[in-house]
């Protein structure tokens, strides 16, 4: 028998899987996706049942440390998000740093990646030390991500920033940095900071996606937690992952300002003229309803209901979906909406500002970072991840005569 190394070295032959579309790239207990049936699993518990009984938090503690907490490890994990949920003070001068035009997204990249500046003790790249820590760095990164993207929006909008409050639950407090003025607190309608908590759990983690595998691969050299996350976070900004959440409302306004009941965009996004997506449709594992989908829809309709806004793009949206059902394109290529296409509907209705609803998004998925670098981290083998290419270039040639700047 030959081993895989010396197999390689004898041959040089090298798998290639354009965007890794059919690569295993790890061995995780995390989450379980089936795109053929539609099925999504935390920790093996279906997604329609978590969505239906668990919250955020409960939600975000099984994807982490792979069981439901009892009402102690509840306690105690709540307890560590209030402690670490203020940021350093030094970090609000950071804040004011900022352009004011600084797209959100952007200002929570370098906010978290400086987090290691801030918080060294959490973040050493010692590996030992890094797991010894990791339940306050752990709470650190799920609490302060929502601190700073609130922060976030108050700053690039000009607007005193707030402060999270002990006695609020994790959405409602997030409602509250974003909303609350100095001389008017917002509190959050009871269904609104329930659609909320919904939105962040239904992201809280997915799989092998592009920021949870970027997660992966930086964490494999041994990088700290807050630098692998800050990675997932940029990853996630691209309009084919976590930007398709404002694609969707775009494209729907756009539709709404052409008069269009979205029967002529649908012409459009088959042709793929002019770049044109059907955004919030497909995706690369799902080739079946993403199950997100079909529970974020029926919340989309509840939420409007019980805050009695009409929202054109809601009927847009389900006319569009109801054409791309029914029509080959869409079906020969198994497109069907993800949890984006109606998502941005239910941020709107909230008030999160179109420019924010990436960053939602990286509030929800900050517990499958952790728990996805957490696996990384504590593998007891763990190996640097580093992929081969196929090289497409010149063969080997000499520089020219005539060159050179020595
Ligand atoms: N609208 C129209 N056509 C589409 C769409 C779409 N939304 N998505 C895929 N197609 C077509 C492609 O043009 C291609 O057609 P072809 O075979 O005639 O060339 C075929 O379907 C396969 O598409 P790929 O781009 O090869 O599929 P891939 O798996 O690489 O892409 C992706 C998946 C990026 C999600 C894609 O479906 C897409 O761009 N969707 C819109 C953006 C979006 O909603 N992203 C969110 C993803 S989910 C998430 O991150 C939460």
């Amino acid at each position: 028998a030959i081993d895989l190394r010396t197999l390689r070295a004898q041959t040089g032959y090298i798998t290639y899987d354009e965007g890794f579309g059919n690569t295993g790239s790890c061995q995780s207990e995390i989450s379980f996706i089936n795109g053929e049936k539609g099925i999504l699993r935390y920790r093996g518990y279906p997604i329609e049942q978590v969505a239906k009984k668990s919250d955020f938090v409960d939600s975000s503690y099984l994807i982490i440390y792979g069981e439901l907490p009892t009402e102690e490890e509840r306690h105690d994990f709540l307890r560590e998000l209030i402690k670490t949920c203020n940021i350093d003070t030094r970090m609000v001068r950071q804040f004011e740093a900022f352009p004011p035009s600084a797209h959100p997204m952007s200002i929570l990249t370098s906010m978290m990646g400086s987090l290691s500046s801030y918080y060294p003790e959490l973040s050493t790249n010692d590996r030992v030390l890094d797991l010894e820590n990791f339940d306050r760095s752990c709470a650190s990164a799920i609490s302060k991500v929502m601190t700073v993207a609130a922060m976030s929006y108050r700053i690039s909008n000009g607007l005193p920033i707030n402060y999270p409050k002990k006695d609020l639950s994790y959405a409602e407090n997030f409602l509250h940095l974003m909303f609350s003025s100095p001389n008017d607190e917002y509190h959050a309608p009871k269904e609104v900071a329930e659609a909320l908590d919904l939105i962040l759990l239904l992201h809280a983690d997915h799989e092998q996606n592009c920021s949870t595998s970027t997660v992966r691969m930086v964490g494999s050299s041994g990088a700290n937690l807050f630098a692998s996350v800050t990675a997932g976070i940029c990853a996630l900004w691209g309009p084919l992952h976590g930007g398709a959440n404002m694609g969707v409302i775009k494209m729907l306004e756009a539709i709404h300002a052409e008069g269009d009941d979205g029967s002529r965009f649908i012409e459009q996004a088959k042709s793929g003229k002019s770049g044109k997506r059907l955004m919030g449709f497909g995706h690369r594992v799902y080739k079946n309803f993403d199950p997100r989908a079909k529970i974020i829809g029926k919340a989309c309709e509840r939420l409007l209901e019980a805050l009695g806004t009409e929202d054109p793009c809601l009927e847009i949206a389900r006319n569009l979906e109801k054409a791309a059902l029914n029509d080959d394109y869409f079906i020969s290529r198994n497109l069907y909406p993800n949890v984006d296409f109606y998502s941005g509907i239910m941020m709107r209705a909230i008030g999160i500002p179109l420019d924010m609803f990436t960053v939602m998004f990286a509030i929800g998925r900050m517990p499958g970072w952790v728990a996805n670098w957490h696996e990384v981290a504590s593998a007891p083998k763990g190996k640097i991840n580093r992929p081969r290419q196929v090289y497409q270039g010149q063969v080997e040639r000499d520089l020219p005569e005539s060159y050179n700047r020595r």
